[in-house]
């Protein structure tokens, strides 16, 4: 049995005691911390934790590690990623700066689709070790669990072949990895003008066969105006339903369109995105299981408003937040700047920001009872920082490293 103690630790944060599945309303400013404190992981798992002064004996047999005045998190947990795809976007950042919007740029054939053109050229290998490469840069910049899309293949063949570099990340990183089917996220190119029939291309030939490999543990489209109805997105969850998938799905981003009502209807487990998010909206989420999950990394980046997740919280909602990292919208999985946006840009406490992107996010992935704080029992999914004064400082020194260490399953990675 593989014992290790931490000890020295300044503070421990994102203490869980009463092993809650996610913060909602007034709860989310509550961040629990401990000082002064000792954790002690078996197995990959945290097995106690408790004040230094109650810190019992251990023989030579337990590893130590000293935090030496570290601070110790629980990882981000990021519930909305495009991790795998093939080549960056910046000639669409430089449109932008030019005064495209990222609707203009799509109906143009750019965007999506011009990340689907390149990721069909690249072969399943290539894509894997791109795509690795930022799983390792997330994953020392705090990132524990990780949610990961497919939706730039667009035909079943490249969709599958996306799912299949997910599975691999899955199975050789330590990440907690969950995989998203959006073959709903444009119109493949062979499909142009034939939204209906690339929507039964969906339903009849992708879900099934990827399905049938066990590729996707849900399924996602993208309800917005200009790309999928919520009709459209109703017979796709429900196809994906039918197949062990439940939804998690981009809605109202770029207009109020219905995907908060087709989400609920079909009690997707989150929908993201929210940006024309409205008060009715809100209302309706009261009392429901789906998550409301903002990124505010991408309202950053396109310049568009950022969702009203403070709204959301006054309302006794638990958003999540999530770094919807990505070639296109958001060319960043950095969580810590994403916690810091949501304080600056959407008047989040420290608290409430760092449980919106740890515990709720872990939710938003189904995963809350195994990650996203510290407790006895949970995965050992941690980071120890240099000394800091306080967790206010992590939002705060927004572009200053803070992560020494990062452990996952208990394990120091490197
Ligand atoms: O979540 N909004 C839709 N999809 C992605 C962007 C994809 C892209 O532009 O490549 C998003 O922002
Ligand atoms: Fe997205």
């Amino acid at each position: 049995m593989a014992t290790t103690l931490f000890f020295n630790i300044a503070t421990l944060g994102g203490v869980d005691r009463k092993g809650r599945l996610r913060l909602q309303g007034s709860e989310m400013a509550q961040f629990e911390t401990l000082d002064n404190a000792y954790l002690l992981v078996k197995d990959g798992r945290i097995a106690d934790f408790g004040p230094m002064e109650q810190m019992p004996k251990f023989d030579d047999n337990v590893t130590k590690v000293d935090a030496d005045g570290g601070t110790v998190m629980p990882s981000f947990c990021d519930s909305h990623t495009h991790i795998v795809n093939a080549g960056s976007r910046e000639g669409e950042f430089v449109d932008k700066i030019n005064g495209l919007s990222y609707a203009e740029i799509a109906k143009r054939g750019g965007g999506i689709l011009n990340s689907a053109d390149k990721l069909h050229e690249m072969s399943e290998d290539d894509l894997y070790e791109q795509s690795m490469k930022r799983v390792r840069e997330v994953m020392f910049k705090g990132t524990g669990c990780v949610e990961i899309k497919s939706g730039y293949g667009l035909n079943t063949e490249d969709e599958l072949k996306m799912l299949r570099v997910i599975k691999r990340i899955k199975e050789t990183s330590p990440l907690k990895v969950v995989a998203n089917f959006l073959g709903a996220h444009a119109v493949g190119r062979a499909y142009a003008g034939r939204q209906a029939e690339y929507v039964d291309l969906v339903i009849n030939e992708m879900i099934p066969a990827v399905a049938a490999e066990g590729l996707a543990d849900f399924v996602d489209v993208f309800c917005d105006e200009g790309f999928f109805t919520p009709e459209e997105t109703g017979r796709i969850l429900q196809a994906g339903a039918k197949h062990g998938m439940r939804g998690k799905i981009h809605g109202q981003e770029l207009a109020p369109s219905g995907g908060v009502e087709v989400a609920l209807k079909h009690n997707a487990l989150s929908v993201d995105h929210l940006e024309s998010m409205t008060d009715e909206d809100i209302a309706m989420m009261i009392g429901t299981e789906t998550s409301p999950t903002a990124l505010p990394g991408t309202s950053f980046f396109l310049n568009i408003p950022f969702a009203p997740v403070r709204k959301m919280i006054s309302a006794g909602l638990g958003p999540a937040i999530a770094s919807d990292y990505n070639p296109g919208s958001t060319p960043s999985g950095d969580m810590k700047f994403v916690v810091s946006l949501a304080c600056i840009k959407m008047r989040l406490l420290p608290e409430e920001a760092l449980n919106a992107a740890t515990i709720n996010g872990a939710y938003a992935m189904g995963l809350s009872a195994d990650y996203g704080s510290i407790a006895i029992g949970k995965v050992a999914n941690f980071y120890i920082t240099h000394p800091i004064p306080s967790i206010a400082f992590i939002p705060y020194a927004y572009t200053t490293p803070v992560i020494r260490e990062v452990y996952l399953n208990g394990e120091r990675q490197n």
